[in-house]
């Protein structure tokens, strides 16, 4: 049981089954781009722990670079627009791996996804630790899936509740 400000969480998925199902899915990357080789994009903050795990299974070559993600409201009908920060060079012509924490409404992922095709990749894909498929908003096409869980709030293992709560190794939920 971990609590956090006014919040208690109890275990939810096991540092065991975690690690297990990352190592699967390194194997099942390592697979599919046996004759490639990937950029991964880390999504900041939440999935850098993921990734750090899930790279160190990879045995092909690969690249890893990080974006965070702005939010601002915008008034034009499209509502929430984020921003990529911190790509350093274009994506053209790479085959990148979106590496995601958790994909919730999907609107983040949908966002990224689309700015990043606009620099034309030779291939992209995504790959996300947790998926809350009921809470899903929009279409969003995911080719790595850690675990499809409710639509509950968990942290742990990166993901935070008020930024506290990242430094575990298993996730948890509230309770
Ligand atoms: P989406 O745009 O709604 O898919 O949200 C994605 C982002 O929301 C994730 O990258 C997380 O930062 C955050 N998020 C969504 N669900 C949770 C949760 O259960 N715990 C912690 N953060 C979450």
């Amino acid at each position: 049981m971990l609590t956090i400000k006014d919040k208690t969480f109890v275990p939810f998925i096991d540092e065991n089954r975690l690690k297990n199902r990352i190592f699967q899915l390194a194997e099942q990357i390592n697979q599919d781009y046996r004759d490639k080789e990937p950029l991964l994009v880390v999504v900041l903050n939440g999935a850098f722990i993921f990734a750090a795990e899930l790279m160190t299974h990879l045995t092909i070559p690969c690249r890893v670079t990080f974006i965070r993600v702005s939010s601002y409201q915008q008034t034009a009908s499209t509502g929430v627009v984020r921003e990529v920060l911190g790509l350093g060079e274009p994506v053209t012509g790479q085959d990148v791996i979106l590496i995601e924490d958790i994909i919730d409404t999907g609107l983040t992922i949908q966002d990224v996804s689309r700015q990043l095709t606009g620099q034309q990749p030779a291939s992209l894909a995504i790959a996300t630790m947790l998926f809350k498929p009921d809470a899903l908003k929009v279409p969003v096409n995911i080719q790595y899936v850690g675990f499809e869980i409710e639509n509950r709030f968990v942290i742990g293992y990166g993901l935070d509740y008020d930024e506290l709560g990242r430094n575990t190794k298993e996730i948890l939920v509230l309770a």
